[in-house]
């Protein structure tokens, strides 16, 4: 079902400074910082040949990687994102299995601009999967 690695996110205290780490020391081509009050965070995507990295910092109260920095101050991986040809095909493909959509199950426009969905770490081995229709 799922496709290609579509990116992975890095959650950051300090989204000027990570990518300073991106574009100096790791030599990546790092994009724009956008503000995206609808999902509480910050964005910066770094394309790589194969994939993408997206930092994400903190954005207003409530943010939803607020309380993963507390528990990984120095920054972490928040979650792989891979891609689908159909989310809602897919959600229900996974919802018939067991697992989890987080929120109220049905797609969000993402910081690319595309549906996406979310599935409970608990099911997919500790990691938070993001779903992505391209
Ligand atoms: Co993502």
């Amino acid at each position: 079902m799922i496709g290609r690695l579509n990116h992975v996110a890095i959650a950051v205290k300090d989204i000027a400074a990570a990518s300073a780490v991106y574009r100096n020391a790791l030599g990546a081509k790092v994009g724009p910082v956008t503000e995206q009050p609808d999902h509480g965070v910050s964005v910066v995507f770094i394309e790589l040949p194969n994939t993408k990295i997206e930092l994400l910092e903190p954005l207003g109260a409530g943010s939803p990687i607020a309380k993963f920095l507390e528990k990984a101050p120095d920054g972490g991986i928040h979650h792989v994102c891979y891609e689908v040809d159909d989310i809602l095909a897919a959600r229900d493909q996974l919802k018939a299995q067991g697992a989890r959509v987080l929120g109220d199950g049905n797609p969000k426009i993402g910081a690319h601009g595309k549906p996406v969905l979310f599935l409970h770490p608990k099911d997919f081995c500790g990691t938070l999967v993001e779903l992505e229709q391209v």
